[in-house]
């Protein structure tokens, strides 16, 4: 199939690509995008091009802000099988011998005690990167059954997948960005797991709603904000599970940490990344 490559250059990135991604792919035609430094790129199988599509989703942008520069070039691209070439590059990923995360291109494996189907978009946690990994390899030695969990930022939705598989009496899951959200909806109905989304931020904890096991692979700042929040809806004894940072963060995240009455318990690096595991004093 031939294919069109739409090359947009966006003077502000945050919010805008994303509402284009939005746009182009969920209102238009547009089936796969690749961010770039100076915006992004969008495809869109040439025979469904339409440049006064492409022209209202961007005026659509300047109108929440009027400030913003968009300009794009657009190119049409030798005839190949793009998704089988994309596919080939995209590895499913074996987090040590316990559980295969895979797209529903790769193959099923029956030696494995968890298997995780990730529909991969835009979103964060398919297991390549470290922090996923390290995640879930955290949760393999944790006894989830019949807890109450909470995955603050969960992207893919990886990690609650994971959890509702291994036992976990309720999952809750939170991503403050809507196309995790949808994304997030999408894996679980795929995997077949019961878990209540929603979008939003740690605003949306409340005291009289309080978690066995708290995930959060989000990034230092964010987590040196929230994690007064997240210790304020787990349970005394409770468990959470922190990452998305370096290991030369984790002094000033174990500080605040005692701040709440945590403890670091374990800690594991892949890569420069780090993951910790804290325990809430009994009180
Ligand atoms: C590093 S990804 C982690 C995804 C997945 N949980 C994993 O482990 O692979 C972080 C996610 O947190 C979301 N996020 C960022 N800030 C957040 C916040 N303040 N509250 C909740 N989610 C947030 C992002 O949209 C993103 O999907």
């Amino acid at each position: 199939m031939k294919y069109t490559e739409v090359n947009i250059t966006l003077s502000k990135h945050d919010p805008f690509r994303d509402m284009l991604v939005y746009c182009l792919g969920d209102e238009g035609p547009y089936d796969s995008f690749v961010e770039t430094e100076k915006g992004l790129k969008a495809y869109v199988p040439s025979q469904n091009y339409d440049d006064s599509f492409l022209k209202r989703c961007i005026s659509d942008l300047k109108a929440v802000d009027n400030m913003l520069d968009c300009e794009y070039t657009v190119s049409e691209l030798p005839d190949k099988d793009y998704n089988e070439e994309w596919e080939r590059g995209h590895q499913a990923v074996l987090v040590e011998d316990f559980c295969w995360v895979r797209a529903p291109f790769h193959q099923h494996r029956e030696d494995v005690a968890f298997e995780i189907e990730i529909e991969p978009k835009m979103s964060f946690g398919t297991a390549h990167h470290s922090t996923t990994y390290l995640m879930l390899s955290l949760l393999r030695d944790e006894p989830l059954s019949g807890r109450r969990l909470l995955d603050m930022g969960t992207g893919t939705g990886v990690l609650a997948i994971l959890a509702a598989m291994k036992g976990a009496a309720y999952v809750e899951a939170i991503d403050v960005d809507e196309l995790a959200y949808r994304n997030a909806k999408e894996n679980f109905e795929r995997n077949g797991v019961d878990v209540s989304l929603l979008i939003g931020d740690a605003s949306l904890l409340t005291p009289d709603k309080q978690f066995d096991v708290i995930l959060a692979n989000i990034n230092r700042n964010i987590l040196l904000r929230d994690m007064a929040a997240y210790s304020s809806v787990l349970v005394d004894g409770g468990t959470l599970f922190l990452s998305g940072f370096y290991e030369h963060d984790v002094l000033a995240l174990q500080n605040k940490a005692l701040e709440q009455g945590l403890q670091i318990v374990l800690q594991k690096n892949r890569d420069e990344w780090c993951a910790l595991k804290l325990v809430k004093k009994l009180s």
